[in-house]
């Protein structure tokens, strides 16, 4: 039986276009989604648009069209720019899609059978940009949102079902101190833990100001909150409410990558429904931090774009190409922390790691086997000094992709690249006349190259397929098997290798 792997992004906010910071996580959950093919897992990977809800009908009335319209138009545009990226997800989830309906319908009608929903009062300080109620004490200057940095809150007061949070405090910290890997990194368990320690308040779960949302079966007039809503979409996907064994066999095997403002709603609120309607509550929730510029999410800086947000991941394919952008956010900024965004540090991790070490490699391998080797590729030899750098390499790159840590995997994946450089450098087999000893330098570079162009197919599959295809092999790197096709020594020889021009041309800072 293969290990079974359901990664999933948050969905996104339809108001508004993709930009730089929706692709970090979609191309990291990308990523570990095509590592875990590589593995030969059963793999399946979500993401999706968040469709409901005051914002999305606010950004709709401002453009003067219907929030349909409004969803329609901007999940468009993600679909897309996913596109542009190379996503291979394998459903893209709208909330608006009727079997969404069926799904929130059905999983609140069970919590609300159960006893855990009940008619109740509400009043509070409302963020209509995180579409979040909050207590006075996390306002800033008791005004603010703590989130969007200089926005007022507003008070709403709404008669609403309440869902009885407050009974999940004690399971949810049991489930969380039972199961120590459940929330990644260590910090943000402990996050949560400490907010779990401060009491929870039930929470509203239904609108009568809007009708932009999922109808409360129960109850006329009410939608359902957006949020409840659109946590429900990773059930959905997957058969609930629609087709129970499928959901039976991918629940509860789930990985939902998220960044860090939507932590509570993830291990707090999600969980705990789940646990009222009787179902397990998610394997792993992975936690990142935020592409900043300047030091801020939004921020005005005098150069460059003024937001995160004015930067759109396909105007980056367009100057870095697509395994330049998916590279930088995979390689730069670690996942957990912050990180800051800037094109100076695009360019540079382009041309050192891309450029130098890979691209550098990959045309090095060819010029010498044209003129060495009569252009066919010699076979590496079985006690190759690189046979044991290749093991050490394919067990650290697994360990970081094990460990949702896409910058410690890619990093051990390029010491391969790198002592393979050094292998050249230190053998000179341009210097060579042709025979046995310059075939076995280029045989064991092949090799490496050959190794390389698997691991590193899950950050850069297209460039990772040319430098396969370059050196002579049949099929692509994305359709072998880890651990067996990274055993040293597959590269058979005899393959005619093609030069062709630089895999990543150097870009002038
Ligand atoms: N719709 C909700 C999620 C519902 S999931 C059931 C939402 N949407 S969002 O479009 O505002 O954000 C989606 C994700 O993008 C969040 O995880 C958020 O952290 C991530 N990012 C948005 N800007 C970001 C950066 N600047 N950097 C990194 N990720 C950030 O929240």
């Amino acid at each position: 039986m293969p290990d079974r792997f359901y990664v999933t992004t948050p969905i996104y906010y339809v108001n508004d276009a993709p930009h730089i910071g929706h692709a970090y996580p979609t191309v990291i959950a990308d990523a570990l989604a095509r590592w875990h093919r590589l593995l030969g897992d059963d793999t399946y990977f979500l993401t999706g648009t968040d469709e409901h809800g005051l914002k999305v009908a606010q950004s709709a009335e401002e453009a003067g069209i219907t929030p349909q319209e409004q969803a329609d138009r901007n999940s468009a545009r993600f679909r897309d720019t996913w596109d542009s990226l190379g996503i291979a997800y394998d459903d893209f989830i709208r909330t608006t899609e009727p079997r969404h309906h069926d799904a929130v319908q059905a999983l609140l009608q069970r919590i609300k059978d159960s006893g855990d929903i009940e008619l109740d009062t509400y009043e509070g300080p409302y963020c209509v940009s995180c579409e979040a109620y909050y207590q006075d004490s996390e306002l800033i200057e008791g005004a603010f949102c703590p989130i969007h940095t200089g926005k007022p809150v507003t008070t709403l007061k709404e008669e609403n079902y309440f869902f009885r949070l407050s009974r999940y405090e004690q399971r949810l910290i049991d489930w969380i101190e039972h199961n120590p890997g459940v929330i990644t990194p260590e910090g943000k368990r402990n996050e949560v833990l400490g907010f779990l320690r401060q009491g929870l308040d039930d929470v509203s779960i239904t609108r009568t100001s809007l009708t932009w949302g999922v109808p409360v079966p129960w109850a006329q007039g009410h939608v359902f909150y957006v949020w409840y809503d659109a946590l429900i979409n990773y059930a959905t996907a997957i058969g609930f409410g629609t087709d129970d064994e499928r959901f039976a066999t991918w629940w509860p095997h789930v990985h939902h990558v998220i960044g860090k403002e939507i932590i509570r709603f993830h291990c707090v609120y999600w969980p705990a429904m789940l646990m009222a309607a009787g179902i397990d509550p998610p394997h792993r929730i992975h936690v990142h931090g935020w592409l900043l510029l300047g030091g801020e999410k939004l921020s005005k800086t005098v150069h460059g774009p003024a937001r995160l947000t004015d930067i759109a991941p396909s105007r980056l394919v367009d100057d870095f190409g697509v395994d330049g952008v998916r590279y930088h956010l995979l390689r730069d900024t670690p996942f957990g922390p912050d990180g800051d965004f800037s094109h100076e540090r695009v360019v540079e991790r382009y041309n050192s790691d891309l450029a130098n070490n890979f691209g550098n490699l990959v045309s090095r391998v060819a010029t010498v086997v044209g003129k060495q080797c009569g252009g066919t590729g010699p076979a590496p030899r079985a006690d190759s000094p690189l046979a044991a750098v290749a093991a050490e390499v394919v067990a650290a790159t697994a360990q970081g992709w094990a460990d949702v840590a896409p910058s410690v995997a890619l990093d051990a994946t390029w010491r391969l690249i790198r002592e393979t450089n050094a292998h050249l450098e230190d053998n000179e087999p341009w210097k060579m006349e042709p025979g046995p000893e310059v075939d076995a330098v280029m045989g064991d570079a092949l090799e490496a190259v050959r190794i390389v162009a698997i691991l590193a197919s899950p950050a850069i599959p297209a460039a990772a397929r040319e430098a396969w295809t370059r050196i002579g092999l049949p099929g692509a790197p994305e359709h072998q098997r880890v651990p067996d096709a990274v055993a040293w020594g597959s590269y058979p020889g005899g393959l005619a290798v093609s030069k062709a021009g630089p895999i990543f041309p150097r870009i002038k800072p």
